[in-house]
């Protein structure tokens, strides 16, 4: 069967793979007009199993075109999470000096390692492609990073340090990150370690990303983002961050507060694209829009998992001058969306789609709700009690896969006024968005039906716009390079 697009649950405006087990985005990095997205990919089943890097490209974050898979598992290992970047200088010398190659950094895990009870069988490989990143040629000299002893030694995060005219390496190590540097990313050298006693550490570090950011009053910070599981504040996996100095060897952190990227249950592994040009300036975060806790199980056919929606990052400061990490949803969404309907929120309204996106203005003194409902009375909830907020999905459709799903997450405000709700609904997703961009929570839902009953409490405004599909246009088939997928 080829993938409609008209399946149960199929995302219509968030990237999905065709068919197969997907995870974590890995090497994004924007190249000559495209927008590359690899992930994890395993292309011959519905679970978790040998990895490969999937790849798709775009020229807006949301219409993806769908390419042969990228890098297959060889005698070294799976091809687990990492990064890519376009080696302007063609500092490894795998180009020329007219043709800068995109290199991608990614961890080996050798699964026969791990079978003896090894642990040095994570260590850290890189590929080079000269053609748009269509074909990749890995290293003869891999791994370039061997692994000194420790289990969980993985997913390279590559910046370019413009002050330094360097590679820096950020590494997820266990508890902690370390910090590699290099200057044509084959040799690296260890600068660092940060955070084994601060932040948070109910699970293992995964997934790291280091960039420097500018705030609106101009002042330059470094961010640190790490993806930890379990020990998410929802369960299960979440994205926690930091923002600080980096000196190119040495992170140094604003303060030992803990701070979550996003509030929902279902992001994780965020990480952003490279080489978006000065020109454009943003930097842009996609994550894996699912959680361990049940990632393997849910109820989707023949595809798991998907992408969150494309995220500016941007920072904010409070009254004391303390930087907080903001998430935008990107401009290019625009594009996609119908005109406003304004909405008169007396009564019970049926909305005309669960492709939709619903924006509210808040009342500042009352506790308010929110409610999306079907025909067999599933519910998905938003609201605000005192100083947080709260998202009820325990009754939004069918969590039977697994008892890790039914849960009312708690977002705590922390000084936050809510004063603009936002919902970004996507036939078996919903991002909610607080204040446009300060508070995000991104959350699976499988109703049975569309929830398209809309009924509020102590909210009198509102609009919606519907976001048109992006997927009419299919290709008619999917061409996966040397694998031959069959479609059942
Ligand atoms: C995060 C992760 C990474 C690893 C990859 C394996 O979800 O566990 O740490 O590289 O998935 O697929």
């Amino acid at each position: 069967m080829q993938p409609t697009y008209t399946e149960t649950y199929r995302p219509q405006y968030h990237f999905s793979p065709p068919q197969a087990w997907m995870n974590d985005p890995n090497g994004m990095v924007y190249f000559e007009g495209e927008y590359h997205l690899f992930y994890q990919y395993y292309p011959d089943g519905m679970v978790w199993g040998p990895m490969h890097w999937g790849h798709a490209v775009s020229k807006d974050m949301l219409h993806w075109e769908h390419l042969p898979i990228a890098l297959y598992p060889d005698a070294l290992g799976y091809i687990f999470s990492g990064s890519a970047v376009v080696d302007w200088n063609n500092s490894s010398g795998f180009g020329t000096d007219n043709q800068p190659p995109l290199v991608a950094i990614y961890t080996y895990h050798d699964p026969k390692g791990e079978a003896k009870g090894a642990l040095d069988f994570q260590t850290q490989g890189i590929a080079y492609s000269l053609d748009k990143g269509r074909t990749w040629t890995k290293h003869t000299g891999n791994p370039v990073l061997p692994n000194p002893g420790i289990k969980d030694f993985r997913d390279p995060k590559v910046v370019w340090d413009k002050a330094r005219q360097r590679w820096v390496m950020t590494l997820a190590v266990k508890d902690r990150v370390a910090f590699y540097t290099s200057t044509n990313l084959i040799d690296w050298e260890h600068r660092s370690d940060f955070g084994a006693s601060l932040g948070a550490h109910g699970g293992v570090w995964e997934c790291p990303d280091l960039f420097p950011l500018t705030a609106a009053n101009g002042t330059t910070h470094w961010v640190l983002l790490v993806s930890i599981n379990p020990g998410g504040p929802q369960g299960g996996s979440a994205t926690q961050y930091f923002i600080g100095d980096f000196d190119g060897e040495k992170f140094t952190p604003q303060d030992a507060k803990m701070r979550w990227m996003d509030w929902g249950s279902d992001n994780y592994a965020g990480v952003t694209f490279s080489d978006i040009p000065n020109s454009d300036g943003r930097r842009i975060l996609m994550g894996w829009m699912s959680n361990w806790d049940y990632a393997n199980q849910v109820p989707t056919t023949p595809w798991r998992s998907a992408m969150t929606l494309p995220r500016e990052l941007g920072l904010s400061t409070d009254a004391t001058g303390i930087h907080a990490l903001t998430s935008t949803i990107v401009d290019e969404i625009d594009a996609l969306q119908g005109p406003e309907t304004v909405l008169e929120l007396k009564d019970t309204l049926r909305l005309p789609s669960h492709q939709i996106r619903l924006d509210f203005s808040l009342p500042k003194t009352q506790d308010w709700q929110l409610s999306l409902t079907n025909d067999t009375r599933e519910t998905f909830v938003v609201g605000a009690s005192g100083d947080s907020l709260y998202i009820d999905r325990s009754n939004s459709g069918d969590n039977s896969f697994s008892t890790a799903f039914a849960k009312t997450m708690k977002v705590p405000l922390d000084g936050i006024t809510p004063h603009h709700l936002q919902l970004y609904v996507d036939t078996s997703s919903v991002e909610v968005l607080i204040n446009g961009n300060q508070i995000v929570a991104t959350t699976l839902v499988f109703p049975t039906t569309p929830l398209l009953q809309l009924a509020t409490t102590n909210i009198a405004t509102g609009s919606y716009r519907i976001i048109q599909r992006v997927w009419d246009s299919l290709p008619s088939s999917f061409d996966l390079g040397k694998k031959t997928l069959t479609f059942k």
